[in-house]
């Protein structure tokens, strides 16, 4: 069965302040028409492969529409988010409401105050069909590997921790994304060594589609997907190839406004799974 998603509407998305590089100079520079065209355009296309909820980004908390970071879900779950910057900490306790009213309270678990992780933003499962779900957790600007274990054991889980490397590639889904039917599309150069020795142990080569620079930085790796379907921002010639090849299509769904903020059409949403 097909996952449904979560979306926080932009009623009060805006860029106030600086907490990642593609946030500087920005400030108040967000046309909101625009981005709530984009983000119903994105809704829409999600809509026409599975169901959506929505609740509206709360004001004072403009990047709450960046719902990736909400929680980490899974089978009935969810691990809610304990934010970094104090910019974003205001969110948890509405991610925590939605959450339990969704799964009820034990199924909800928050973190101690001293264990930083930031959701799906930095924890994506690995889509191969394993015996134990395998999920691929960030470390390094806004999570910290002492938040895993007690995720792992509250999800009954196995984990690869990455360590990321870039500020501009600050959150995992930035430059990573396990795909349905088991292919990675990711970039290298936003990890360290040991992380990239890991990748390449576990997901043959055949299965490896490499983002260019170019498309990271345009938030291509940044990527929503639904089976067959992944929608970016506006992928290059190459990446509509490879990902042709390896059986998806590719839809662009421009989100200029919220790359002002350091997010994309991945960042926008939350796989309920
Ligand atoms: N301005 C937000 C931040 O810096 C953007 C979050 C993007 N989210 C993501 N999952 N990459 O926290």
């Amino acid at each position: 069965m097909t996952s449904s998603y979560f979306l926080v509407s932009p009623e009060n998305f805006s860029v106030d302040y600086s907490i990642n590089p593609w946030m500087e100079g920005n400030a108040g520079s967000v046309d909101q028409n625009l981005a709530w065209q984009q983000w119903k355009n994105l809704k829409q296309k999600i809509e026409s492969r599975t169901k959506v909820y929505t609740i509206a980004c709360k004001k004072g908390l403009p990047d709450m529409v960046f719902c990736a970071n909400a929680a980490i879900v899974h089978q009935g779950k969810a691990v809610i988010a304990n934010f970094t910057f104090a910019e974003r900490q205001g969110e948890s306790k509405h991610f925590y409401d939605f959450f339990v009213q969704q799964y009820g309270e034990k199924n909800v678990m928050s973190l101690p105050s001293s264990l930083f992780q930031e959701g799906a933003g930095d924890a994506l499962f690995d889509r191969r069909n394993l015996e134990k779900p395998l999920l691929w957790c960030a470390k390094g600007f806004r999570s910290i590997e002492q938040s895993y274990e007690p995720i792992a054991n509250f999800l009954h889980i196995q984990t690869k921790i990455l360590s990321l490397t870039h500020p501009e590639y600050y959150h995992l889904d930035i430059s990573f994304a396990p795909l349905d039917g088991g292919f990675l599309l990711y970039a290298p150069q936003s990890f360290d060594d040991i992380s990239n020795a890991l990748i390449e142990k576990t997901i043959p080569k055949e299965k490896r589609i490499v983002l260019s620079q170019e498309d990271l930085d345009d938030f291509n790796g940044n990527a929503v997907n639904i089976s067959d379907l992944v929608i970016v921002n506006k992928a290059s010639e190459s990446l509509k190839k490879d990902l042709a090849n390896a059986g998806y299509e590719c839809v662009d769904n421009n989100i200029s406004e919220f790359k002002k903020a350091g997010g994309g059409n991945k960042c926008l949403t939350l796989r309920l799974e």
